[in-house]
């Protein structure tokens, strides 16, 4: 079976194609992304307006790149799957209005996914991909959980931020150091230059004896750091990243660590968008391996939003029964879900006929 996903949740377009065919998950033939980050520079952060305009003049040409990308045409895809949320409402909107016009129009069923079950799942898109049961540290611009993962479709939240993601840390304490939108791997970058042992940060709930986050005195500390070096911000600018990065790493391991001790498994995943971060990256790994634990990253280019993600959710939801196809191929009205809480999700319910 041939599953298109459209991804429109944020600032990225994502669309791709795969195949639930064959013995194993589903197979990536092809997929497509454009980034909008460079249109929202400008005004230091995403315009969800701008951003919804803008996944309508992409998502058809990108379509047509992946099926001309897999060698397939229209015709051949069994099933449209889309993000029906979390996320910006217009975007999600365009998503998913798209992939219900065309299902309509191919006269196959359309499918609502959740995105961050995207992002868990984004693993399963390597080479190398992680078995059940798994940890999951999702980190995210919107999210940071901790998730146990048994199967698909089963999702227990161990713990979550309380107040700001990690993604968000980061990209506000950039912002705080004129760096540009998103500011994570601007901030990485500069991070490189300068030493996180320079400055004292909050490792804010490090303590709290549970799995739960939070970051948003961080970059509270970060402004009051920031004003305290007047002129010297400039020159002590990468000591300052290195810092802020340091931080947010250390409570990401820690509380991960926590995780895997409290649930014994021995596998852990790391997905979204701040899982790029390389500190994070090697901190991890170096900490698992002492403790003969696996760890799994999607490639670099599943981190951050795609299509990939969105088609191997629905591909594999679909594989595990968890959605029946005569169900979903009832009609094609939709909705979108700008806030949705994943361990709330449960399998799509069937869409009412048009007109019902
Ligand atoms: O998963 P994602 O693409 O979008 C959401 O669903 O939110 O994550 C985007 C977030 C942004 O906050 C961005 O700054 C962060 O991921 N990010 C990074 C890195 N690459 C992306 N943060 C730290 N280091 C990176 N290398
Ligand atoms: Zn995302």
């Amino acid at each position: 079976m041939l599953v298109l996903g459209i991804e429109s949740s944020c600032d990225e377009t994502g669309v791709a194609l795969v195949d639930t065919g064959g013995a194993g998950v589903p197979r990536l033939l092809s997929h497509a992304l454009y980034s909008q980050i460079a249109m929202h520079q400008a005004y230091g952060g995403v315009v969800p307006e701008l951003a919804s305009r803008d996944h309508i003049r992409r998502v058809l040409p990108l379509t047509q790149e992946v099926m001309q990308g897999a060698q397939r045409t229209l015709a051949d895809v069994d099933v449209v799957a889309y993000t029906r949320g979390p996320g910006l409402a217009g975007a999600l909107l365009v998503g998913a209005g798209v992939a219900c016009a065309l299902a309509a129009a191919l006269g196959k069923p359309a499918m609502g996914v959740h995105h961050l079950e995207g992002h868990l799942l984004s693993p399963f898109l390597s080479a190398d991909p992680p078995e059940f049961p798994f940890v999951a540290l999702l980190v995210s611009g919107g999210h940071t959980q901790l998730m146990r993962v048994d199967r698909v479709g089963s999702y227990e939240l161990l713990g979550e931020t309380i107040d700001d993601a990690a993604g968000e840390a980061f990209d506000k304490s950039a912002k705080l150091m004129g760096l540009p939108y998103p500011g994570g791997p601007h901030l990485a970058r500069l991070a490189l230059g300068g030493d996180g042992a320079a400055f004292k940060l909050p490792r804010p709930l490090l303590h709290s004896g549970n799995l739960d986050f939070s970051f948003a005195g961080l970059k509270t500390a970060v402004l009051t750091q920031a004003k305290k070096l007047g002129d010297e911000l400039q020159a002590r600018k990468a000591d300052l990243a290195a810092s802020t990065q340091a931080a947010i790493v250390e409570v990401l391991v820690k509380k991960t660590l926590a995780a895997m001790s409290q649930t014994a498994l021995t596998r852990l995943v790391v997905a979204g968008g701040v899982g790029a971060n390389a500190l994070l990256r090697s901190q991890l790994n170096a900490a698992c391996r002492q403790r003969g634990i696996r760890v799994h990253y999607p490639e670099l280019e599943f981190c951050t939003d795609n299509g990939a993600m969105i088609a191997m959710a629905a591909g594999m939801r679909l594989q595990a029964g968890l959605v029946s196809l005569d169900k979903l191929s009832a009609g094609y009205t939709f909705d979108v879900k700008p806030r949705w809480d994943l361990s709330e999700f449960q399998p799509a319910p069937a869409l009412a006929p048009l007109g019902t």
